[in-house]
């Protein structure tokens, strides 16, 4: 069996990639790393690598991570700036005995020295939404922050083999230094090869109060389907903040278990690509319903069509 699943329509060309490589016997590291890289080099996608959108001072600040659920090693960057895939750069340091979650100056250190690649990571495109924005909030009380949109993968390799993945350029106008869940394991990812793997994207303020790629995992572990497992840990804690915090920011996980069956849930209208050895890679829409549980359908042409212009529409 092999299976990979993804936040967003952003990640299914790589899901796709990823497809080919985990059926001739591809690891499940290389998936997830394969199909990331493609979701940050993409210049349309702003809320990844390049052409994301950056802090307040017009810096791209990303933070990646990885784990592989075989020996759970972690490697992880936060507030890197001018690397091109700091997926990559997150999995090298999964390598490390010590110093393997690297922040801002040292992040981007660590990976010059390493040899990956240097990018400025500001389109022109982000650069404009960026001065836009700024107008906009001289003008009104808009809330100046928008769009955390991170790319996370869980993969299941033909070996039994999993690993977890996730790469942001966080929340739109950030502070200098925000981060967010995605580089945090337990919020943003996490995965045990012989339970399974979640990952996040959303409000990385809000989902590192509840842990819920950990609490997905330790549900499956319990026994849970991923979906129960994700409806589960989803809804119940949206409940909770509500009722504690008084808000809940918009979140969404996805999650793989060991047999390479898979799992949804969301707050929010949330879109998700995944393929299987059983099942063709696929788009899906998923969305929460009144009673705890997640709603999915495929995702329509007419969907599509106009995501495709919404990215690629003029500034
Ligand atoms: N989930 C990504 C972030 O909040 O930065």
């Amino acid at each position: 069996m092999w299976g990979i699943i993804a936040t967003w329509r952003m990640a299914h060309e790589g899901v796709i990639n990823a497809k080919e490589l985990l059926e001739n016997e591809g690891t499940c590291g290389d998936a997830v790393e394969a199909s990331i890289k493609y979701v940050e080099d993409y210049p349309f996608y702003k809320s990844v690598g390049y052409g994301g959108l950056p802090n307040e001072r017009g810096i791209v600040e990303m933070d990646a991570a990885f784990m592989d659920g075989n020996t759970f090693k972690i490697g992880a960057v936060a507030s890197i700036v001018d690397v091109a895939n700091p997926i990559s750069v997150a999995r090298k340091l999964s390598n490390e005995k010590f110093n393997s979650f690297r922040v801002g100056q040292g992040a981007t250190e660590y990976a010059m020295l390493a040899g990956f690649e240097r990018k400025n990571m500001l389109t022109n495109r982000a650069k404009k939404i960026w001065q836009k924005r700024l107008e906009e909030i001289a003008k009104t009380n808009l809330s100046p922050y928008d769009g955390h949109d991170t790319v996370g993968v869980v993969s299941l390799d033909k070996h039994q083999g999993m690993a977890v993945g996730t790469s942001s350029s966080g929340l739109f106008m950030k502070k200098t230094g925000r981060v967010g869940d995605s580089p945090l394991s337990g919020s943003g990812f996490y995965v045990d090869s012989q339970i399974g793997g979640a990952t996040a994207t959303g409000l990385g303020e809000d989902l590192m109060k509840g842990c819920l790629a950990y609490e997905i995992v330790r549900l499956m572990g319990e026994g849970k389907t991923p979906q129960e497992a994700c409806d589960q840990a989803v809804y119940s804690f949206t409940h909770l903040l509500k009722e504690r915090y008084g808000k809940a920011g918009a979140f969404s996980l996805v999650a793989m278990n060991k047999k390479g069956e898979w799992g949804v849930a969301t707050n929010v209208e949330f879109t998700f690509s995944v393929a299987t050895a059983n099942e063709k890679p696929a788009i899906y829409l998923a969305n929460p319903d009144d009673n705890q549980k997640t709603i999915i359908e495929p995702i329509t042409k007419e969907w599509l069509e106009a995501y495709e212009k919404r990215i690629k529409a003029p500034i």
